[in-house]
């Protein structure tokens, strides 16, 4: 079982950065080939390329486009201010998935160690498409360690058992990310492994991700799922006695609270009554350790229209206001695991943490 059968969420060609729109899945498969960093702005802002990693592998390449947007002719200082001024822009987009604002860093810095600046700009934009494509590269393979970390995890849990049902929130599988996902990935890694899963996806209102994206990315990979909507997620635990919930994030902070779509907190609190596990899978660019907790994780609100005119129709009177957090905030003491790249951890996650 693999991911084969989903298109690629971005992919680079040196010049061009191809985004496969997800805001059209799953009535299309186009794509949205980005040659400035104002589309891919736009791109990011209305959910094209979503997921905090994949967020954070296109941003990288957005950098290489900010290089070559801003004219060569300026001087080095005024020409790195426009860099640093037009980086910070791209960061700020959105503003909860801390890969953006990681990957941005990441390949800002490169050019800040280029010293002095060469006068080839192209140069410059060499340095970071490197970088960029570094970042890709390092997702990929987090996404199948994720997946091989989680699926030891949950074979473990099974004992002799063959066959899991599983629950998830948002999509955390291919298309949020530049590999096979992060929870997703530890479906697919654990139905490679011989494990027969059964997944109930949450359709996550207001924008379906679970529905629209998830359904459609294990349906495709061959992987049994059922969509069930975000209210019926208590009654389907009490009657399918779920083996556990995965879900991915957005930021954890250092004690390992965890902002993730809106909903996942409340998913986690059914687990905890339930005594199914919840599991946050996640690569270590996913982890800001300069939080010490949740609540200072940077939430976005957005649009009305995405709660009270969904698809173009009315559904909440112009008079009733609205309020469209994006994320919330799962508190550590209802996880049981965080799944990444380096293992089944827990905080204060050592093994994650930038060496001093
Ligand atoms: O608003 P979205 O669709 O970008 O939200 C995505 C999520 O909440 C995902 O669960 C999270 O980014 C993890 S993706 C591996």
């Amino acid at each position: 079982m693999t991911t084969s059968a989903i298109p690629s969420t971005l992919s680079w060609n040196g010049h061009t950065l191809r985004l496969l729109d997800q805001t059209r899945l799953p009535a299309e498969e186009t794509c949205i080939d980005v040659t400035s960093v104002a589309v891919l702005e736009d791109c990011i802002y209305r959910l094209v390329v979503r997921g905090a990693p994949a967020i954070g592998c296109a941003a990288g390449f957005g950098v290489v486009l900010i290089a070559r947007e801003i004219p060569a002719s300026l001087p080095g200082a005024q020409w790195l201010q426009e860099f640093d001024s037009r980086c910070a822009h791209l960061a700020a987009t959105r503003p909860t998935a801390v890969n953006l604002r990681w990957a941005v860093e990441r390949c800002s810095r490169r050019v800040h160690e280029l010293s002095p600046l060469p006068k080839d700009r192209q140069q410059i934009a060499k340095t970071i498409e490197h970088e960029a494509q570094a970042i890709l590269d390092e997702d990929r393979r987090m996404c199948a360690d994720i997946g091989a970390a989680g699926a030891g995890m949950l074979q473990k849990l099974l004992g002799s058992r063959r066959d899991a049902t599983l629950m998830t929130h948002c999509n955390a599988g291919a298309l949020a990310t530049g590999g096979s996902g992060t929870a997703l990935a530890v479906m697919y890694a654990a139905q490679q492994a011989g494990i027969k899963l059964r997944v109930f996806a949450d359709e996550t209102r207001p924008l379906l991700q679970g529905a629209r994206l998830t359904a459609w990315e294990l349906a495709r990979s061959g992987i049994d799922v059922t969509v069930i909507c975000d209210n019926m997620a208590a009654a389907v635990m009490r009657q399918f006695h779920p083996d556990g919930v995965v879900v991915g994030a957005d930021r954890i902070a250092a004690n390992g609270d965890a902002a993730n779509k809106i909903g996942t907190y409340g998913l986690a609190i059914l687990a905890r009554h339930h005594h199914v596990p919840f599991y946050i899978a996640a690569p270590s660019s996913t982890f800001d350790f300069a939080l010490a907790e949740g609540s200072l994780i940077p939430i976005e609100e957005r649009a009305r229209a995405e709660i009270a005119a969904p698809y173009g129709r009315l559904t909440v009177p112009p008079e009733a206001q609205v309020y469209n957090p994006a994320f919330d905030v799962t508190p550590a003491a209802l996880i049981a695991g965080w799944i990444t790249e380096k293992g089944v951890l827990h905080p204060p996650f050592n093994d994650l943490r930038p060496r001093k």
